[in-house]
């Protein structure tokens, strides 16, 4: 596979075709009709735009379905969770039935609740036909324990993630990370949200009865090819044209006309939205991957890379009906990506959302959410290069690369000293945004291309969504789990790059020097 087969390139390619079939032999004629082509071309693009990549004229005749909530259960003071990934089938859109694969049921997982302080066993069971692992997206937990490629579950087995959950009140979710694999498993439907809570998201006060007032909403697009998932890799990631609202197509949902809250995941593959609804109304974030920002941000768009997730309050008090939608992203480059690919943030309903009478009192609009001590670029240790995209070293196939390197899970690709705190700066020099996300930790943006961070990116992160021709910094402490054997991954989150080896490893040790000599290679997987 091409490292470059970016849009542009397929948009040049057919322009120089274009002019190539129509060089002018009578200039005055020539110069007619290439307007006419540029006028009708660019009609037709416009047009084939919105019938690629809308869903328009649904009819939200489905109510939203809530994902259980699992809160585990006490056994000798750790809180035991047991998670059973197996096939299953539902019926998405009316009359066909779709074979899919979940967390204790057909689709998606349960909601995980976690609390900071407790000590967890996550019991994860592979009732598949094939080897799937279980990550924790943005939990700080030991290498051995983070459900990565090298913590593979064989059909059949079992394996136990047991940690202390120990980071703020944050809104993490989980899903399958073989490697090669993470993109199919995931678009099959194994994925489900795990939210935090601690001493702060208890005193704040804010909408917390799940599935009336605080809702889960984990957004992804499929393409079915009568009835079935088809996973179709196009300009080298997959993308639908039909909405899944927690597993729910053309859904509704009834509220009270009050103060709502939203836990938005992006859950797709490698879609990218930017989310807001269709009468544009102004609406409250409250919090990002990692935990809540200092104050609610004002605002009437999120956009949201896969991976990513953001919490937002939304007033209903009107009682006007609305639909909640990602719209097309500004700009020719979207434009473009859209006509040649059905590949950008596209045009796309997402949810209706039905007021009803309010039974009790809206809840005001927190002033203050968190304090976020803001990482002084001073206190780093070192600055470490992530260039995406690019030349592979050395030619071969995969990618698109990190640092012109592929994954190769007998590699360890950088070792972190275990209290230090890094600058990785994460620079996209390919042709196509990537969602960067680095395991175990959460990071502060320290600067994009230069420019200090506004709005949600002075929120906690785990993953970045980095455009072509963008440098972004982030800073993170690595404060805890040390382990010479196992690395943790930093990958992009369009999960076809992933599994084609836009990933590497890193270990995270006491004493990098004295590992040196034997970090090249790890012991089999
Ligand atoms: Cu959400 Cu390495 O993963
Ligand atoms: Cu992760
Ligand atoms: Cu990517």
């Amino acid at each position: 596979m091409s490292t470059d087969s970016t849009p542009w390139s397929v948009v040049r390619q057919k322009a120089e075709k274009w002019f190539r079939a129509i060089k002018p032999r009578r200039p005055k004629r020539a110069v007619m009709g290439l307007l006419m082509i540029v006028l009708l071309s660019g009609g037709t693009c416009y047009w084939l735009m919105f019938i690629r990549v809308t869903n328009g004229g649904l009819t939200f005749e489905n109510e939203l379905l809530i994902p259980d909530q699992l809160f585990g259960t006490v056994v000798d003071g750790r809180r035991q969770f047991d998670l059973t990934v197996a096939e299953g089938s539902r019926e998405f859109l009316p009359g066909k039935r779709t074979p899919t694969a979940g967390v204790n049921g057909p689709f998606l997982g349960p909601t995980v609740r976690l609390r900071r302080g407790e000590d967890v066993d996550l019991i994860v069971r592979n009732n598949l036909d094939e080897m799937t692992t279980m990550h924790w997206h943005g939990m700080h937990v030991p290498a051995r324990m983070d459900g990565t490629p090298h913590q593979k579950i064989e059909p059949g087995e079992s394996w136990t993630a047991s940690f202390q959950v120990d980071q703020q009140a944050a809104p993490l979710w989980y899903h399958p990370h073989p490697h090669g694999n993470t993109g199919q498993h995931v678009y099959r439907g194994v994925a489900g949200l795990m939210w935090i809570d601690d001493d702060n998201s208890d005193a704040l006060d804010l909408p917390k009865t799940y599935g009336v007032d605080d809702i889960p909403l984990v957004i992804q697009d499929r393409l079915f090819d009568d009835g079935a998932f088809r996973f179709a890799v196009n300009q080298g990631a997959v993308y639908g044209n039909t909405m899944l609202i927690n597993g729910t197509w053309s859904p509704f949902l009834q509220v009270e006309s009050r103060r709502i809250r939203f836990r938005l995941l992006n859950g797709s593959n490698a879609r990218i939205y930017y989310i807001g609804f269709d009468d544009s109304r102004v609406f409250h974030q409250i919090a990002t991957d990692g935990g809540f920002l200092e104050t609610p941000l004002q605002t009437n768009r999120v956009i949201l890379a896969p991976g990513e997730r953001a919490e937002i309050l939304v007033d209903f008090s009107d009682g006007a009906e609305v639909v909640l939608k990602s719209y097309p992203e500004a700009g020719l480059l979207a434009t473009m990506e859209s006509f040649f690919g059905g590949t950008g943030t596209g045009n796309l309903q997402l949810l209706k959302i039905v007021p009803q009478p309010a039974k009790r009192a809206s809840h005001a609009l927190p002033n203050r959410l968190n304090t976020i001590v803001r990482i002084d670029a001073g206190q780093a240790a070192k600055t470490r290069p992530m260039v995406l995209g690019g030349p592979v070293q050395g030619g071969g196939g995969g990618g698109p690369p990190i640092n012109g390197k592929i994954m190769d899970m007998a590699r360890i690709d950088e070792v972190v000293r275990l209290g230090d705190i890094e600058i990785w700066e994460v620079n996209n020099r390919g042709g196509q945004p990537h969602p960067f996300h680095v395991h175990l930790v959460q990071f502060q943006i320290l600067d994009r291309n230069g420019q200090p961070p506004t709005g949600a990116e002075l929120g906690w992160k785990d993953t970045v969504l980095v455009p072509p021709g963008d440098v972004v910094r982030i800073i993170m402490p690595f404060e805890r789990y040390a382990d010479p054997q196992v690395p943790y991954m930093y990958h992009c989150h369009i999960m076809e790059h992933e599994d084609n080896g836009m990933m590497g490893q890193f270990l995270v040790v006491e004493e990098p020097e004295q590992l040196s000599h034997r970090t090249k290679n790890l012991p089999g997987n």
